[in-house]
């Protein structure tokens, strides 16, 4: 009851199955219990991973065939790794006596689309994939990733009943979707590398580079934070141009040049990853309009000279 008297609105609890107990399995599953919706049953392929997501989801029915899936379940999550998908779509369509009528099935491939889980669409499930647009590292507990997995895009498709199935579940997880036509899958999934595995190789040069200035601080890297954190903010609050900032930007060509040949001597492997990067900042830069045609021409050479320049093999990874 609220002050006023009235009910507050409260959608319907959903009952979800999730099939595959990994680390999307865990989280996904914990925000829907948190948000007071049931999970029916938990399978995995091993006994252990069943076990240990059944636990973490307050779900006693865990097991290791899609047999314990009860009839009364509405959404059939499929968190099992990406070339398993199909196999477990099969699996649940070979099922006796399951009536897929008003039960939307969907995966979280990111690759894969919802004609992924066409046999269950056959048998009249409503399908669709929804690709949580968030990183789930294994070898984080999964009770420390789950408040960043609320409020996330996934990533849908699927036919007209499935999307609307979609929006109801990303709402349950506190999240919204994204409609990616099929044929955008592979480029939206480029996307996501970029945001999230680029950037951490990125992080990743960046450690390499922090060890050799700052040896003795082990948390070299946490240097960096202030600078990392406010670009991330100026990016988002303007654009990549109006953010960007540095010698490129100002056609700084002499430091740049100073910076290749330090590269060169403190981390030679270093110096195409330099020079790529420089290349798309000056094209950054001329989104920003502050280069003359002979900066951006001088600066194009320097980082070509670079890029060409052939590795030692013991210098490339
Ligand atoms: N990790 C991420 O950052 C991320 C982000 C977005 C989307 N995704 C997608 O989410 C899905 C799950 O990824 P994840 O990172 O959670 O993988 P994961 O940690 O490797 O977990 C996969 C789970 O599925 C189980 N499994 C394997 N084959 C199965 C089968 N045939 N039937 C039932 N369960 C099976 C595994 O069981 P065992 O442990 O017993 O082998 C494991 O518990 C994948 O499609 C992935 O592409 C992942």
């Amino acid at each position: 009851m609220t002050g006023t008297g009235k009910h507050p609105r409260r959608s319907p609890s959903l009952r979800v199955a999730i099939v595959g107990g990994g680390i999307v399995g865990h989280v996904l599953g914990r925000i829907l219990v948190e948000n007071r919706h049931r999970i029916t049953a938990v399978v995995s392929r091993s006994t252990a991973s069943a076990r240990r997501c059944g636990r973490f989801l307050s779900c006693r029915n865990w097991s290791t065939t899609v047999d314990a899936i009860p009839q009364e379940t509405r959404y059939v999550m499929i968190t099992a790794p990406h070339g398993a998908v199909q196999d477990v779509a099969r699996a649940l369509a070979r099922r006796d006596g399951f009536s897929w009528r008003g039960v939307a099935v969907c995966h979280a491939s990111g690759m894969l689309t919802a004609a992924a889980l066409a046999p269950l669409h056959d048998l009249g499930a409503a399908t669709f994939s929804f690709h949580p647009l968030q990183t789930f590292p294994r070898d984080f507990a999964p009770r420390l990733i789950v408040p960043s997995a609320r409020g996330i895009v996934y990533g849908v498709d699927g036919d007209a009943v499935g999307e609307r199935r979609a929006r109801v579940l990303a709402r349950a997880l506190d999240g919204h979707v994204l409609h990616v036509p099929p044929e955008m899958r592979a480029f939206y999934h480029a996307a996501c590398v970029v945001a999230s595995n680029h950037l951490t190789t990125m992080l990743g040069i960046l450690t390499a580079f922090s060890h050799d200035i700052a040896p003795e601080r082990k948390d070299a890297l946490r240097m960096f934070l202030p600078i990392l954190q406010a670009t991330l903010h100026n990016v988002v609050v303007t654009s990549p141009a109006r953010a960007l900032t540095g010698p490129v930007a100002r056609g700084g060509a002499d430091t740049l040049a100073r910076h290749f040949e330090a590269i060169l001597k403190h981390a030679p492997a270093l110096i195409p990853y330099y020079a790529r990067m420089t290349l798309e900042t000056i094209r950054l830069a001329m989104d920003k309009q502050t280069l003359s045609h002979d900066q951006v021409n001088e600066l194009t050479r320097l980082a070509l000279s670079y890029l060409d320049q052939p590795l030692q093999p013991e210098e490339s990874l």
